[in-house]
């Protein structure tokens, strides 16, 4: 008997899959067909699949040439198999031509013609309108960013705006979009969808304004500098139908989502202490360490540290304190915000001006784990036990810049997958914000927020 194997993720099942299976099938006398997990295809950078993994079974089952269905989640799951399944050919389309030629060691590898005009990211397009995407404000992270939304299908990045038109030009120029303009009208009348990347201060009248004219937002850490504006946001979207996410990236990394399902489930006891770590050294005259622009190391980096904090023990915090030292102007160069919860207690650590280990820590009853920095790009964590043979290491990965996780989560919300909202839930996003603010108003010069 001839065994014959072959792999996709079988998305919007068309006739070009069809064909494909078909011809598998008679290749050989047995076939069997690898569907690819969502978290796998976002791991090899294949964002937005529609169908989900037993609908994408179910319509590969109904053409009735695969006699198995099989799940692939990583990477060299293909020479187990061959082997596992003693397997004699190796098929895809022809449009892997030649990636595959390493699997002929174990077995005969044959690649068949791809049909014609068809494929699952075409029917993606027509079905869903891609949504035109604008950026407001073209600095560091705006910078970052841009080169990510390819990554995600669905939408377009089309145009930046910015005061300073000037800097949108040269924005423009460089990520080569189709638009630059200091005129918030005009941008608005172009996009169906925005990303706030400009100075916190700006953010709430941005999303307000944005929301207004009837787009989606997905704005920038720390989203507002008032938990009261952060209600006022997502209770505005909520009634106007619109979708506004908060961008913390690590909330919607697959690694970071991997280490909280493993902190939550028992693993190691009843979690008694978070401990998490964000440091990045600055200097100069940079907004990070302005007055005015609501600098310092709170603002800048604890968003990240809390969301640990907030997914972890909730949002019920019991009490709130926190050590800081400021420089000349009043600008916070380290700090330390204690949260203490009923049966836990947390810290989250924060320095612009002092570096530490960018380490998270998680102490339960049971055993500890450890996520090695910088923990906000999760990429490998341990579980820790008394009894050191038992420890487990667990990797995954973070690509690129990371933010193509929270813009797919984005787009995949506008297209009304709410589901995807559990990542980072507006209580979540008010609880840190609000914090912040309580942050801000009782430091030892207090700021205007
Ligand atoms: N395939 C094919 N002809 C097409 C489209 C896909 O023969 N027109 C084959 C692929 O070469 C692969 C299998 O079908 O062997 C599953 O491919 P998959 O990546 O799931 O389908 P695509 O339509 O290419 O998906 P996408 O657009 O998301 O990449």
């Amino acid at each position: 008997m001839r065994k014959v194997i072959t792999y996709g993720s079988f998305d919007l099942f068309h006739d070009g899959h069809y064909r494909l299976l078909q011809r598998a099938k008679e290749l050989g006398d047995y076939l069997i067909v690898g569907v690819t997990t969502e978290k796998y295809d976002e791991y090899r950078g294949k964002m937005n699949v529609v169908n989900s993994l037993m609908e994408r079974i179910e319509n590969i089952k109904a053409t009735g040439f695969a006699d198995e269905i099989i799940i692939e989640d990583h990477e060299g799951q293909k020479v187990e198999d061959i082997q596992k399944y003693g397997i004699d050919i190796f098929t895809v389309g022809s449009d892997w031509f030649g990636k595959f030629d390493f699997l002929k060691q174990y077995c005969d590898v044959v690649y068949l013609e791809r049909t014609k005009g068809i494929s699952s990211t075409m029917i993606r397009q027509q079905a869903y309108k891609i949504i035109r995407l604008g950026v407001i404000g073209s600095g560091r992270i705006a910078a970052r960013f841009a080169p990510e939304v390819k990554y995600v299908s669905g939408t377009n990045l089309e145009g930046v705006f910015n005061p300073k038109l000037e800097s949108a030009r040269l924005f423009a120029e460089k990520f080569e979009l189709k638009f630059h303009t200091d005129e918030l009208e005009s941008f608005f009348d172009k996009v169906d969808a925005v990303y706030i990347a400009s100075p916190h201060n700006s953010h709430y009248e941005y999303i307000r304004k944005s929301l207004e004219a009837g787009k989606h937002v997905l704005c920038e850490k720390p989203m507002v500098l008032q938990a009261s504006q952060a209600e006022e946001v997502y209770q505005l979207a909520r009634d106007k139908g619109l979708v506004l996410l908060e961008a913390i990236k690590t909330a919607y990394a697959p690694g970071f989502l991997q280490l909280l399902a493993i902190a939550k489930s028992g693993r190691i006891g009843q979690i008694r202490d978070v401990e998490a770590t964000f440091t990045k050294l600055v200097s100069g005259d940079i907004r990070e360490l302005r007055t005015e622009e609501n600098g310092g190391s709170v603002t800048e980096l604890a968003s990240y540290p809390l969301l640990a904090i907030v997914k972890l023990l909730g949002t019920d915090y019991l009490d709130f304190r926190f050590d800081s030292f400021e420089d000349e102007n009043g600008v916070d160069l380290y700090t330390k915000i204690y949260l203490k919860y009923k049966g836990a207690t947390s810290t989250a650590k924060v320095g612009l001006g002092v570096k530490s280990e960018g380490q998270l820590l998680i102490s339960g009853t049971q055993g500890y784990i450890y996520v090695e920095a910088p923990w906000w790009k999760t990429q490998f964590f341990e579980v820790r036990h008394e009894k050191q043979e038992q420890n487990e290491k667990f990797f995954s990965k973070f690509a690129g810049e990371g933010l193509r996780y929270e813009l797919s989560d984005f787009i995949s919300m506008i297209y009304g997958n709410e589901r995807k909202g559990y990542k980072l839930t507006p209580k979540e996003s008010i609880a840190i914000n609000g914090i912040i603010e309580t942050f801000l108003t009782n430091r030892l010069t207090p700021t205007k927020v």
